[in-house]
């Protein structure tokens, strides 16, 4: 196949990653993209290293099948617990959030104190944290894992006055920290954002890990000069389909979700 004829790959636990889809629709919208969504072990988010390493193997083989140019993972679990296993395995760029991400903030924060909120697996891996200090050591990063947030984003209450408390409640420590930048370190956050505004103030510049990626990937393929006007629609699989997951995607898409694969990997 030729280079420039593949798709780009991009893996999520679960129907999260759809926001990044979105930001790269907005920035490439002549790639074709094909999308697996790990819906039937949904969510990584709280599993051990090792086994979001063995997902991810599985997850990016299933892609590789498909002839992908670029891998990407759109996880922030699976971006920091297995992104530099793949890199060694995979002979494609592979591009993960957590880079991204860091790399927007330590060049964002003006007085040097950054936020980082996520689920419990990324929080544990610090891997946001040696991001940002492998950038700059002179810059203080604060974590909270906030695992709450993942099932308000999937019950669609993005606002009101539960998500706000819960949201006052987990940052409440960390806003101490006289903070200006936090990074929205997990797929679901980016719903939550005006929940989280709302109870930062606007002087915390929310950094949207799903945006940042979408501009790596496309200098990436500028780069590589690989960029083809797509002639066949996106792909999407799932590795088990529930009309729940159906309507949740629609949600983080922006757009209906017509067709879905169910996939066993
Ligand atoms: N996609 C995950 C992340 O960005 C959130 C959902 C999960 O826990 O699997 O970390």
């Amino acid at each position: 196949m030729e280079y420039n004829n593949k798709s780009i790959g991009i893996f999520d636990s679960g129907v999260g990653g759809l926001t990044v889809v979105k930001e790269i629709i907005n920035l490439l919208p002549d790639e074709k993209l094909i999308y697996l969504g790990d819906t039937a072990r949904v969510p990584y988010g709280i599993k051990s290293k090792d086994t979001v390493i063995k997902y991810a193997r599985s997850n990016a083989g299933f892609l590789l099948s498909k002839g992908i140019k670029i891998l990407v993972v759109a996880c922030n679990t699976a971006s920091a617990y297995s992104l530099e296993t793949l890199k060694d395995e995979l002979s494609i760029p592979v591009i993960g959030v957590i880079e991204p991400g860091a790399k927007k903030a330590a060049l964002s924060t003006k007085n040097g104190k950054i936020a980082v909120i996520g689920t419990p697996s990324t929080i544990r891996s610090e891997a946001y944290t040696t991001a940002i200090n492998n950038i700059n050591p002179e810059l203080e990063v604060y974590s909270m894992a906030c695992p709450l947030f993942v099932p308000l984003a999937e019950e669609g209450w993005h606002k009101g006055e539960i998500t706000k408390q819960i949201t006052e409640t987990y940052l409440e420590e960390i806003l101490k920290k006289d903070i200006d930048v936090m990074i929205l370190g997990c797929t679901h956050y980016p719903l939550l954002k005006s929940a989280i505004q709302e109870v930062t103030g606007n002087s915390v510049l929310l950094v949207d890990s799903a945006e940042e990626i979408a501009r790596e990937i496309r200098d990436n393929i500028n780069k590589e000069n690989n960029s083809e006007i797509k002639n066949s629609n996106n792909e999407f699989y799932l590795t088990d389909v529930s009309e729940s997951f159906i309507r949740i995607a629609g949600t983080f898409l922006g757009e209906e979700l017509n067709e879905v694969n169910l996939t066993d990997l």
